[in-house]
């Protein structure tokens, strides 16, 4: 019987498109997220939209990434019935009640399907802001830790027991690049991050001889709403990603104008937006979560998504002192 899945943040970016990509592998698939019933016409909208605006800055690289990343027209040409297929709940990852309940039913579900409960559980939910250590009030601060740590710990508490008495399962979390090394005004997401990788590890180690598998994932930049809703957040808006009105979106940079780091929060935050238009879309994270998922001994960390980022960090880590590292990644952003 077909493994049942079960995915957080599942009605946008990398996590919708995971639901797609998986339930197009013949898995169940339970999605999860704040919406009590998903608008299946608006994902369609927000899967395509993530998969087609992309852009990139030569031909060349145009048409081998265009080839490595196309949707399968599989997906394409099935696309209604995929997401019709995909069972979602409403689980804020914040809340102890919300997380306890909905994976206790799930898995009696997912039970009457297989026989046996969740096999693999991927969490994926995350939100961030933009804006300065000091100007993050301490309720965002812990909003952030709340969904990005806490949500993922509340839910690896209630998929536990029932993984532990079948004796297997699989457990894979969504860290980020920014986890590994800090992205500017962004220092609440990448410690979040960080403390999520490093949980990963430790639990890793601990369920081995238990046979439940676990691992991280590091996506590079992925072309998904993530910065749009980092910025809305912020209680600012912008234009739509999608229409690629690049100018405005980078005028309305989310830090308050009265910050003392506003003019390099501006160049900050032109370099991540135009990073995000020739961004990989996410079925790219998808295709190697499919594997991780099928590996018969997954390795404990994947990067995921554009090679020019995970070579960069892989470099700033390994290869060059820490101040070296952060001289250098102020410049990549434009400081
Ligand atoms: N995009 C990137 O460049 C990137 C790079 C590295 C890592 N990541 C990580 O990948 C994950 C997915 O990001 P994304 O780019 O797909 O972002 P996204 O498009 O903004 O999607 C975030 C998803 O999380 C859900 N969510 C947020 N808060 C939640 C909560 N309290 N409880 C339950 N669900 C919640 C949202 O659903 P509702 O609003 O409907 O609840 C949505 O489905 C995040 O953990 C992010 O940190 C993203």
């Amino acid at each position: 019987m077909a493994k049942a899945i079960v995915i957080t943040g599942a009605t946008s970016g990398l996590g919708l498109s995971h639901a797609v990509y998986l339930i197009s592998k013949g898995y169940t698939v339970f999605g999860t997220s704040r919406k009590e019933n998903p608008d299946l016409k608006e994902l369609k909208e927000i899967y395509l939209r993530d998969h087609t605006k992309w852009k990139f800055s030569n031909k060349e690289k145009t048409e081998v990434i265009a080839k490595k990343m196309l949707l399968p027209k599989k997906i394409i040409a099935n696309l209604d019935e995929l997401l019709k297929k995909i069972q979602f709940y409403k689980m804020d990852v914040t809340s102890d009640k919300e997380v306890n309940d909905t994976i206790k039913e799930i898995n009696e579900k997912a039970k009457v399907v297989n026989g046996r409960g969740i096999d693999v559980l991927i969490n994926n939910a995350g939100i961030s802001f933009y804006e300065s250590v000091e100007g993050l009030s301490m309720e965002n601060w812990q909003k952030t830790f709340d969904t990005n740590f806490f949500g993922v710990l509340r839910v690896v508490k209630a998929v536990l027991p029932f993984m532990k008495e079948r004796g297997n399962g699989q457990i894979i979390n969504t860290s980020s690049l920014g986890g590994v090394i800090a992205i500017p005004f962004q220092s609440h997401y990448s410690a979040s991050k960080a403390a999520l990788k490093l949980f990963t590890e430790g639990l890793h180690v601990e369920l081995r001889p238990l046979n439940i598998k676990v691992s991280v994932l590091l996506p590079s930049d992925i072309n998904t709403n993530f910065n749009k809703n980092t910025g809305k957040l912020s209680s600012n808006t912008f234009g739509e990603l999608n229409s690629i009105n690049l100018k405005e979106m980078i005028e309305n940079n989310p830090m308050d104008k009265k910050s003392p780091h506003f003019t390099k929060a501006k160049k900050v935050w032109s370099v991540i937006i135009k990073n995000l238009i020739i961004s990989p879309p996410p079925i790219t994270v998808s295709r190697k979560l499919s594997k991780i998922i099928k590996a018969r001994k997954p390795k404990i960390s994947y990067y995921a998504g554009d090679f020019i980022q995970g070579f960069l960090l892989l470099f700033l880590r390994r290869f060059v002192t820490e101040n070296f590292a952060y001289f250098i990644l102020p410049k990549y952003y434009g400081m």
